[in-house]
């Protein structure tokens, strides 16, 4: 494989530094666990803090909560190019998408087609829509793991009515050819939904120059933020179709008017929120982003990039056995290595410190602009360890 050691890390080195500085577990452990759950930096335990201080300082202020939820709404709008009008703060990703699947009447359109990159939260929504008359049309990966574009497109027909596509697959790390998929379906009378958690905070992402009707994520993994909050965006010109009948009153024209006669959604994607949101979730969330946003989702790119070809680099001269694709254009910040027993690894790992996470003995490894070569020596260093564990070429 060629591994670029033209690309500059001196430049972004000294920033990464710094960054990791703001990571308190970096003093004594290694956390490649970002598909996981990110690290948690001082900018979160400081807005948790705050989130205490407005709560003892206020008494009761759903004034000081929803602005912080507003500023949540934006900020994740402005980073994936949406309007805030199209962002949903939700509780989960799968929670954010169980009310919008309350809104799509599969009568008319009755298949969903996803795909096998899909997190089983997402797939098995999608199976028990069947109770409602939904058809599932399930896209499997060629030989070597990739879902082509075409074989998406291939499925369409005019009893589609959702096209459902995970970015990142969260078990091995193969990133689906959005830009190739966006060009297919864009036309489809289907809508077209991203979920985009194991890629969001990771590299930039353009919901509209990719021809996105829908796309979900959440806070608590690359985006650095905190369990408790989904993002769910929702075209604007859908809104039009799309009323869904799981609300409350934060999903409501009015969230104060206290109506009970009557049930008046609100006019923007804030219908699909329900009940009282995630405050201190908000809070943290906000302080990832800000975050992500101080070093520039560019700069997170580039070096995530970096770092996995290093390491994939350095673990296929080892003879290690990728489950990750080589090729850049089809990964993204997850590094999975085969094993024989994934658990045992993960806990050999953790107790040398190195915190990583496992599923169909695939090691998972996730790389963000926190970890430096030196996290990558001590990966290498720790499975030479544990060399009769791992899978091997030869
Ligand atoms: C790709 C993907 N989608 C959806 C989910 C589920 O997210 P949530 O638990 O917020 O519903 C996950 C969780 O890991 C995920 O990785």
């Amino acid at each position: 494989m060629g591994f670029d050691d033209t690309f500059n890390t001196e430049s972004l080195l000294p920033d990464v530094i710094s960054f990791r500085d703001r990571f308190p577990i970096f003093h004594n452990k290694i956390h490649l666990a970002s598909n996981a759950m990110g690290a948690v930096s001082d900018a979160t335990e400081e807005a948790y803090r705050s989130y205490l201080d407005d709560r003892i300082h206020y008494g009761a202020s759903w004034e000081a909560a929803l602005s912080k939820q507003e500023e949540l709404r934006k900020s994740f709008a402005d980073f994936i190019n949406a309007k805030p009008s199209e962002i949903a703060i939700c509780y989960s990703a799968t929670q954010g998408l169980g009310v919008l699947s309350t809104s799509i009447n599969w009568l008319n359109r009755r298949k969903i087609i996803f795909d096998d990159y899909n997190f089983p939260s997402v797939a098995q929504l999608w199976h028990a829509q069947k109770l409602r008359g939904a058809e599932v049309v399930r896209i499997s990966p060629d030989s070597e793991g990739i879902i082509r574009p075409e074989y998406v497109a291939n499925a369409l027909d005019k009893d589609v009515g959702l096209i459902s596509v995970s970015h990142v697959c969260y078990k091995n790390g193969h990133r689906l050819d959005l830009e190739g998929l966006g060009k297919r379906v864009r036309h489809a009378d289907a809508l077209y939904l991203v979920d985009d958690y194991q890629g969001c905070g990771t590299r930039k992402i353009d919901v509209n120059a990719l021809g996105i009707d829908i796309y979900v994520g959440g806070a608590v993994k690359f985006l650095l933020g905190s369990a408790g909050i989904g993002f769910l965006f929702v075209k604007e010109d859908l809104l039009e179709t799309l009323h869904p009948t799981l609300t409350g009153w934060f999903g409501q024209k009015a969230s104060y008017e206290m109506e009970i006669e009557a049930h008046e959604e609100a006019a923007d994607a804030s219908r699909f929120q329900i009940g009282t949101p995630s405050v201190p979730a908000i809070y943290e969330s906000l302080a990832g982003l800000n975050l992500i946003n101080s070093v520039g989702i560019n700069n997170v790119e580039k070096w995530i990039s970096y770092i996995t070809s290093l390491v994939i680099h350095r673990l296929i001269e080892e003879g290690f056995v990728l489950a990750t694709p080589l090729d850049p254009q089809s990964r993204a910040a997850q590094v999975a290595i085969k094993s024989i027993d994934g658990v045992k690894v993960v806990s050999e790992l953790q107790k040398r410190g190195i915190i990583t996470t496992t599923r169909d003995n695939n090691i998972r490894t996730a790389w963000h602009f926190y970890n430096t070569p030196e996290d990558v020596d001590a990966l290498i260093s720790a499975l030479q360890d544990l060399r009769d564990l791992m899978l091997f070429d030869h």
